[in-house]
């Protein structure tokens, strides 16, 4: 594996995308040639599965069934999109991994962390990540923003764990300052509210200082 393997994180509402485009942007400046992918949906059974995922409809699903789903998700995406890319010395930007399965999975919904590391360590076989961005905020700050995002665009076919409970938001917050905290290697921590560009910004000197050599 020759590539760099970059995942984002964060609570409903925290801007990763934004982030992840304008780091791709000032990659691409660097002459590199990043691949956006994300979880879940970045494969043609992903996109099958987000929609039953995040569908409000399906109210009924269990926290076992819906782990076990991520799982499905992950497994296809790393074997059929994640490795080869990392192979080939790309370096890939995925939104939300593993660490969001222990913070939603784990924290919000109570699934023993040992049950979902076991499962997860078969859905990600070695991609492994180098560095993890994770935007930091408060549930109520994500919430609303993420709230209004989909009232906006008229479109709620997504919200199933968005309207989870203010309490839930708050337990996967806690979970992943608590993953930042284990793995501060690996983690990059930032103040999701700081303007769009500086945050790029600070992506970029956390990349370069940990890959000297590909920037
Ligand atoms: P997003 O792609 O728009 O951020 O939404 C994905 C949703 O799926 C978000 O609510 C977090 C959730 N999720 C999990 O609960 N577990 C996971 O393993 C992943 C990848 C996402």
């Amino acid at each position: 594996m020759h590539g760099i393997f970059i995942t984002f994180e964060g609570i409903e509402g925290s801007g990763k995308s934004t982030l992840i485009n304008n780091v791709a942007a000032a990659l691409r400046r660097a002459g590199q040639d990043p691949l956006i992918t994300r979880e879940p949906g970045g494969t043609s059974l992903g996109v099958a599965l987000r929609k039953v995922l995040l569908n409000p409809e399906m109210e009924k699903l269990g926290s076992m069934a819906e782990l076990m789903l991520f799982a499905a998700d992950r497994a296809q995406h790393v074997s059929q999109v994640i490795l080869p890319a990392l192979e080939a010395g790309q370096i890939v930007l995925c939104d939300r991994y593993s660490d969001a399965t222990i913070a939603y999975q784990g924290h919000g919904r109570g699934i023993p962390l040992d049950v979902i590391t076991a499962i997860d360590n078969y859905a990600r076989s070695e991609a492994i990540p180098h560095m993890t961005i994770l935007l930091d905020l408060p549930a109520e700050t994500g919430l609303t923003r993420a709230r209004t995002r989909n009232k906006k665009s008229m479109d709620s076919s997504e919200s199933r764990i968005d309207e989870e409970e203010m309490a839930f938001h708050q337990r996967v917050r806690e979970g992943y300052l608590m993953l930042a905290d284990q793995e501060p290697d690996r983690f990059l921590v930032l103040d999701a509210r700081e303007k769009p560009d500086r945050m790029a910004g600070l992506v970029m000197d956390g990349f370069r200082s940990r890959f000297p050599d590909a920037v």
